[in-house]
């Protein structure tokens, strides 16, 4: 959501006017510090490190609760490759599991997905849209898995009156240009437990504890990479928290009118929601009987000149396109990849998860505005309406 003003600009300037573009630079708290504060008090969590990138949230807030080779992580069939790419770079395998038509990961296969190598589950809240949490912590709860919340679509959404990113074990977030809040690239990952914190801390930067007090007290030093987040960006996302609640409130009001304005349109369903009141609504989706009747809409609404798409043609959020997985290179160098080294019998093929498959050609995504006008509005859901007709 590209939402940015003046506000960002003097934050820019500031910043480089200071002086101070490294993190750990003088004995005030930094822009990232105040950041990590801020989003951590937004979230309703304890912790949260804000890193490079929503990738790197994840592969922190897996290193930090321990995740790592001969483990399985259940991942929906459904999301960004990056979120399979993550347990692969702390040496875990991910197992991918089918999502049901929330288009969220479907409680039911995340449980037939189990085996003795499961550590840990990643509901991924798609588009905004929360996962089922009660279903999926459930399922962790009574075999005793970790949970990982990837928010990075979902940035201050919510489940039942609770954040995204706030229930599992630890959460991930994207600030990246297409993301709810943007300063191009950056990520946080947040936790309630010290420990995890801690070790993700160190994993993000293995020399923090040369330049930052109080880092690593309990955890014997390892070596970490460097997920170090930058000065110009955090004070870009500083005014951008301040935005998000607005741009939140715009785009469910977009997506609240538009709903009311389709209501007894025939040919599609709305796609279920598991918590409507808390989804971020980045995308309005309509659920078809086939997928030929999808792609039919698709192509209708295109010519009165308004875009949709199908999530089946996303690309890199569908299974079947993560070539590197889907042929288990998991790692640039052979004798460290996580498919080969530990003992995985999965076999992935393009068609493992075919109800997946079914529900993603039969939704079709509309992209939901937080500064669409009336008239706009009005147009839209004529258009939807006589494509549907
Ligand atoms: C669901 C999901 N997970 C993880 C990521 C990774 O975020 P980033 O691009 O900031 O690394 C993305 C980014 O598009 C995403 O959509």
């Amino acid at each position: 959501m590209y939402t940015i003003g003046e506000e960002e600009i003097q934050a820019v300037v500031e910043t480089i006017r200071s002086g101070k573009l490294f993190r750990y630079q003088g004995e005030e708290q930094s822009q990232t510090d105040l950041f990590e504060q801020e989003w951590a008090a937004k979230i309703g969590v304890k912790h949260s490190l804000a890193v490079t990138s929503g990738t790197a949230s994840l592969i922190c807030a897996l290193a930090g609760l321990q995740v790592g080779p001969g483990d399985e992580v259940i991942v929906p069939a459904y999301t960004f490759i990056a979120s399979a790419l993550a347990p692969l770079a702390v040496g875990a395998v991910p197992i991918i599991t089918e999502i049901d038509e929330s288009l969220t990961l479907d409680p039911a296969d995340v449980e037939a997905k189990i085996t003795p190598r499961t550590r840990a589950i990643m509901p991924v809240h798609m588009n905004g849209l929360p996962c089922n949490m009660d279903g999926i912590m459930d399922v962790a709860q009574r075999h005793n898995l970790l949970v990982v919340e990837d928010a990075c679509q979902a940035d201050g959404g919510s489940y039942k009156g609770r954040r995204l990113g706030s229930m599992g074990h630890a959460g991930s977030f994207s600030f990246n240009y297409f993301k709810v809040i943007s300063c191009g690239e950056g990520g946080a990952m947040v936790t309630d437990d010290d420990a995890v914190f801690e070790r993700a801390s160190l994993h993000h930067d293995g020399g923090c504890v040369f330049f930052k007090e109080g880092v690593a007290k309990q955890t014997p030093l390892f070596a970490g990479w460097n997920f170090r987040f930058n000065e110009i960006l955090a004070a870009i996302l500083r005014v951008q928290l301040t935005r998000l609640d607005g741009i939140l409130a715009g785009l469910r009001e977009d997506k609240r009118l538009i709903r009311e304005g389709l209501e007894g349109t025939g040919g599609f369903e709305f796609s279920p929601v598991n918590d409507a009141e808390g989804e971020c609504a980045v995308m309005f989706s309509l659920l078809f009987e086939s997928g030929e009747a999808a792609a039919g809409f698709v192509e209708k609404l295109g010519e009165t000149g308004f875009g949709a798409g199908s999530p089946i043609n996303s690309g890199r959020h569908v299974y079947a396109n993560w070539e590197s997985i889907m042929e288990q290179r998991g790692s640039v160098d052979a004798r460290r990849n996580p498919f080969k080294t530990g003992e995985c019998d999965w076999v992935y093929t393009p068609d493992m998860c075919p109800r997946s498959l079914d529900i993603m050609a039969r939704t079709v995504n509309l992209a939901m505005s937080p500064t669409r006008t009336e008239e706009e509005r009005a147009a839209l859901v004529a258009g939807i309406r006589k494509a549907a007709g």
